[in-house]
């Protein structure tokens, strides 16, 4: 499974990328607001400072609704690097968009994606992820691993080349749990990846190892 951040937090962006583990980044217009990038040519520049950052894929999401809007603004994003992937909502213009973009040779992530019936359009219509927003169904009381596990298996029976990237993950149980159910890409805030870091008996254990290696390390100080 391919690790993403999904922040546009350039700090953690960075930070993720030095642990060794980062394969690409997703970004949403909340996540660009809440770094204070304001203007069009702040957000292409922004962009461009995250894909120089990290040797993989980079969502950028377009704001209009309509398919000629889209498909200008998707035009654009992809011109900033050949890593940006253009995001696009679930939404019928946006369908028509993807089917654009793909026919164009330009890849595209369906965005803000709730069922398996719209996982389906988005393989359909040859988006190269699609982002089923596994938190945000938790929080209307259904348990959003079950629709990775629906889609995994739809899309295996059905030979859909589509990836599945889990979004809206708000734990490190959220990205084992993907893992374990066949998402292909997982995208996380840095909190949740550092979470798989942490276990008690590692901390214990490391302690204890620590502590020894002194006591040796004192014995063996030659005596004059
Ligand atoms: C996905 O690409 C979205 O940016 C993101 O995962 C949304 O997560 P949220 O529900 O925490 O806002």
């Amino acid at each position: 499974m391919k690790f993403f951040i999904d922040t546009a937090n350039l700090a953690q962006i960075k930070e993720a990328h030095e642990l060794g583990i980062l394969d690409g980044v997703t970004t949403n217009p909340s996540l660009m607001a809440k770094e204070g990038i304001k203007g069009e040519d702040a957000v292409m520049e922004h962009y461009k400072k995250i894909c120089e950052m990290v040797d993989g894929d980079v969502s950028a999401e377009v704001i209009s609704t309509d398919f000629a809007n889209m498909v200008a603004e998707g035009k654009v994003l992809a011109a900033i690097h050949p890593n940006i992937v253009v995001k696009i909502p679930m939404i019928k213009d946006g369908v028509k968009a993807m089917k654009w973009f793909t026919d164009n040779g330009i890849r595209t992530n369906c965005t803000l994606v709730f069922s398996a019936g719209q996982a389906i359009l988005a393989a359909k219509v040859g988006a190269a992820y699609v982002s089923p927003f596994v938190g945000r169904i938790d929080d209307s009381t259904w348990d959003g691993m079950e629709l990775i596990e629906q889609m995994a298996h739809i899309y295996s029976l059905q030979g859909y080349k589509t990836e599945i990237l889990a979004a809206s993950i708000r734990s490190a149980l959220h990205i084992v749990k993907a893992a374990e159910l066949g998402a292909d890409v997982c995208t996380c805030p840095l909190e949740s990846i550092l979470g798989l870091l942490k276990h008690p008996l590692t901390d214990i254990g490391l302690a204890k190892f620590l502590d020894d290696a002194k006591k040796m390390r004192s014995e063996m100080v030659p005596a004059r």
